[in-house]
């Protein structure tokens, strides 16, 4: 009986174990055989985005059909892929150049772009086992590491929670500096102080984010934080941010400008940022107070509050440390902030609404900024000044009957229905949100993706009044609403009035940011406006660097540009379809939506 069993547990497992040979060399077979042909996830986005342009949702909109493709092929110069050390190349804040610059204020680590000989002309190769990030809320918590594999934070962080390394994924618990049991528990204290769940407080700045774990659990909290910090020893911080999903571009508060407009943000944020808060006369101070809007909120955590408890991990005398808080809360007076908050390590104060009412009036030993000066912020050195109020007819204009989100996103803002708002209008702003519902609309059309949560970060290279981002929403994505500081209007006020987040770029230049950073660009008109200013070749290359492998570009601009655009974006190995303006083929305006396969 107990041989009979053998022989029979035997025959089974040796039928087993054939099966499974069997399956395997069948599995290999076919995974090979997709390998050879060249098709990866990438072409399968721009085959799907094909066929569904073509399969009659917009019959008539293909312009393709009046134009060859060899046409395209025949002129296109192939561009190279650039050596592997450029992986992770940002062509600003490359730390050779950095080294050339001053230490003092942090000016080494500010940008320092190369000069147009220096410029790389080749494609940005993805690291060796790269794969297209998890889609949001996952990305969150998991990073694969080979996409970001730089493990030092890891290890130096640990008791602080910010990054585990677990088989080949990291993980990220929510931990930080300042809150190493987890951002949540953290917001919920400052949200016990700050409406953060009503929807009057809905964009953050994030000064020093270590992996921007704070920005991260805000998301959830429908506030949209941006966050930023330095490429410096924090090894890849900003990286490992971008590839969770978060809001985030390579910053530092040194010498310049932040790149945002005055009055922006609801809320700031420092949490341990390393930032002498105090030095240059109170400088930083003034530039945080520029960027917060009226009635907006400071908070700020780590040194040198609750120095009691802390003065000797910091290694400074407590007399020392006492000296810079009083002159943290002696400058926070002079600029019209009043203490809300502090309690064990955190501080939180608010901006006053009404400049009326701020007793600095009276102060002589304060020098105030140009007004006119306020929004000027691209390559502008910082000042020691204090940013006038923004001029409106009433207090109301600016925080009074700004509108709760999401209502705030399509209520004309305050400054512009009362017409302080230069050069833009009710009637402007109401039509720009109708044309782009109605672009958007089109968009989805010829691209299902764009509303299907596939793109999570977004990025639009010509904002104008944010109407794209508007018309995205409600999303699980955000977009990087780019103004071009060439443009002829300064729309970034407006974009922040609305609840979306945006900065200041010149797209001659290479944007803050590591490569494969973006899902999805947004290229309206980026052409036509850089005519004559710097080389087609430069933007689409920066393009290629800052789109992730299978990210999607939606062009739109004049024919003669798309055709161009066409030509050199065929030598970087982009899928290609040019469509007609939804109003039809006689619109000179085109589409061109694009695939990075590689
Ligand atoms: C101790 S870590 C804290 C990170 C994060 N705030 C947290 O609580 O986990 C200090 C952070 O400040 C950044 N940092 C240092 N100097 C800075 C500066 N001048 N401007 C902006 N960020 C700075 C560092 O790169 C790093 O991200």
């Amino acid at each position: 009986m107990g041989s009979k069993m053998n022989s029979n547990g035997f025959r089974f497992r040796k039928v087993i174990m054939i099966v499974i040979v069997v399956g395997l060399c069948c599995f290999f077979y076919v995974l090979g055989a997709w390998q050879r042909s060249g098709v990866g996830r990438g072409d399968s986005i721009a085959l799907q985005i094909t066929k569904e342009t073509e399969c009659g949702i917009m019959p008539n909109l293909n312009f393709e059909t009046h134009h060859s493709k060899d046409h395209y092929a025949s002129k296109a110069k192939a561009f190279e892929p650039c050596d592997v050390q450029y992986t992770d190349y940002t062509p600003c804040q490359d730390q050779k150049r950095s080294m050339t610059f001053p230490r003092e204020n942090m000016a080494y680590r500010e940008r320092h772009c190369p000069s147009k000989e220096e410029k790389l002309r080749c494609l940005i190769p993805a690291p060796k086992g790269y794969m297209v990030p998890f889609p949001w809320p996952k990305s969150r918590d998991v990073v694969p590491y080979a996409n970001v594999p730089y493990k030092s934070l890891t290890i130096e962080k640990a008791d602080q929670n910010w990054v585990q390394l677990e088989g080949n994924m990291f993980k990220f618990p929510g931990g930080g500096t300042m809150f190493p049991q987890g951002a949540d528990a953290y917001i919920d204290v400052l949200a016990s102080v700050i409406p953060i769940a009503d929807g009057m407080v809905r964009t953050a700045l994030d000064i020093g984010c270590g992996v921007a774990s704070w920005g991260a659990y805000l998301f959830k909290r429908n506030v949209l934080t941006i966050s930023f910090a330095p490429r410096d020893s924090h090894e890849a911080q900003v990286q490992f941010a971008l590839e969770r999903g978060v809001p985030a571009f390579i910053g530092v508060l040194g010498t310049m400008r932040l790149p945002f407009p005055s009055a922006a943000f609801d809320m700031v944020h420092c949490s341990l940022c390393l930032i002498q808060w105090t030095s240059n006369a109170g400088m930083y101070m003034m530039e945080v107070d520029r960027i917060l809007r009226p009635g907006g909120y400071w908070i700020l955590s780590g040194f040198p509050i609750n120095w009691k408890a802390h003065s000797k991990t910091w290694e400074r005398s407590e007399s020392e440390i006492q000296k810079e808080q009083r002159r943290i809360e002696e400058l926070a007076y002079l600029l019209c902030w009043k203490k809300m908050y502090e309690k064990g390590d955190i501080a939180i104060w608010r901006k006053t609404i009404d400049g009326n009412s701020c007793q600095r009036k009276n102060d002589s030993s304060v020098s105030m900024c140009k007004y006119d000066e306020a929004d000027n912020a691209w390559n502008k050195k910082m000042q020691v000044c204090i940013t006038p109020f923004p001029s409106v007819k009433s207090p109301d204009e600016v925080v009074g009957k700004l509108k709760r989100f999401p209502d705030r996103l399509f209520t004309v803002p305050p400054m512009v229905a009362s017409g302080s708002y230069l050069g833009v209008t009710q009637e402007s702003y109401e039509e720009d949100k109708r044309l782009w519902d109605k672009h958007v609309k089109a968009y989805t059309k010829m691209n299902k993706l764009i509303s299907s949560g596939r793109y999570r970060n977004i990025m639009d290279m010509n904002a104008g009044y944010g109407s794209f981002a508007a018309a995205l929403e409600p999303s699980n994505s955000w977009v990087m609403n780019v103004v071009p500081t060439i443009s002829m209007s300064n729309t970034l006020g407006i974009i922040y009035k609305r609840g979306l987040i945006g900065i200041y770029h010149d797209w001659c230049e290479a944007f803050s940011t590591y490569p494969r950073s973006y899902d999805l660009i947004h290229a309206n008109g980026v052409f036509s406006l850089y005519q004559n200013k710097c080389d087609m070749e430069d933007i689409l290359l920066e393009m290629d660097r800052i789109l992730r492998p299978e990210g999607t570009i939606i062009f739109r601009d004049t024919v003669e540009f798309m055709v161009k655009v066409k030509v050199m974006a065929t030598g970087m190995r982009w899928k290609m379809r040019m469509m007609d303006h939804e109003d039809g083929p006689l619109v000179p305006e085109k589409i061109l939506i694009a695939v990075k396969t590689y």
